[in-house]
């Protein structure tokens, strides 16, 4: 029987990237997924490759950085396949590069809405469907810089700090009812967004900062998320698990 044979999971920001990844595995590995986005072709995208694929996925428009999206993707997932075990709350945006004393005040709301709120939105409404489910996990989507911090993106580096602690909070008041919560954060992954945005000194440059000496892949993230949903992570809540090929070591 496959790991997550019988398990109904939502994931956020699902039509792209990392989440994309997340879902894929999810669904091979026997999971019902709800992918989200609030692009709703890009979730339906898929969706569609996943059942193509023999597996069980719906898609669903919801923004993240609104609180009611956030319920009506649980209810979703509730209606349509009757549970929700299993969360990851990995939906996520960036800023242009820009130093504090000189921030786009509305830059700095819209970071942190998707980022910080978007994720606490999420666990509103997911923790409450888990328990009635009997239980259930979840991975909220950090970045190694939710414990370093890099010059010239305080929305971003703040946001998924602030996540990490709101991981803690959530793991005190819900594990020993049967909910899990952790945090992951990964080290810059190989995505064609990066690429494009980076010269290939600076491309290069990035990758040298990883002890790995490059960058990390979509599938590397995923490994570890679907490890932390597991039940062989039992044991394993409120902590923040790096996946950075030894970008934070030194
Ligand atoms: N790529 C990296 O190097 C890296 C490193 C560390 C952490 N992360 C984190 O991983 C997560 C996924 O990043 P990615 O690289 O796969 O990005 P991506 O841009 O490829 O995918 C993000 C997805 O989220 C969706 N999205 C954006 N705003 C949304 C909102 N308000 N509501 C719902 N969906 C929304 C986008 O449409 C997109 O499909 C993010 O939280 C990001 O901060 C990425």
């Amino acid at each position: 029987m496959s790991e997550f044979e019988g398990k109904v999971a939502v994931v956020t920001g699902g039509g792209s990237g990392i989440g994309e990844a997340i879902a894929k595995e999810l669904a091979a590995a026997g999971a019902k997924v709800v992918v989200t986005d609030i692009k709703l072709d890009a979730a339906e995208r898929v969706a569609t490759s996943i059942t193509e694929a023999g597996g069980t996925a719906s898609a669903f428009e919801a923004n993240s950085a609104i609180a009611a999206d956030n319920e009506r993707m649980v209810a979703f997932a509730v209606d349509t396949y009757g549970a929700l075990h299993l969360a990851v709350n990995n939906a996520g945006i960036g800023a242009a590069p820009q130093p504090i004393g000189e921030y786009d005040v509305a830059a700095w709301d819209r970071v942190r809405s998707v980022d910080l709120d978007g994720v606490f939105y999420g666990l509103r409404y997911e923790i409450p469907a888990m328990l009635a489910a009997g239980g259930g996990a979840i991975v909220n989507m950090s970045s190694v810089l939710g414990s370093v911090g890099i010059a010239q993106n305080a929305a971003y580096v703040a946001s998924k700090h602030a996540l990490v602690g709101l991981t803690k909070v959530a793991a005190l008041e819900y594990t020993a009812q049967g909910v899990r919560t952790n945090a992951v954060g990964p080290g810059f992954i190989d995505t064609p967004l990066v690429r494009s945005s980076l010269s290939a000194e600076a491309l290069s440059a990035l990758e040298s900062e990883h002890a790995a000496g490059r960058l990390g892949t979509d599938a590397e993230v995923a490994a570890l998320v679907l490890f932390l949903l597991s039940d062989k992570a039992s044991f394993i809540s409120g902590s923040y698990h790096l996946v950075d090929g030894g970008y934070s070591a030194h």
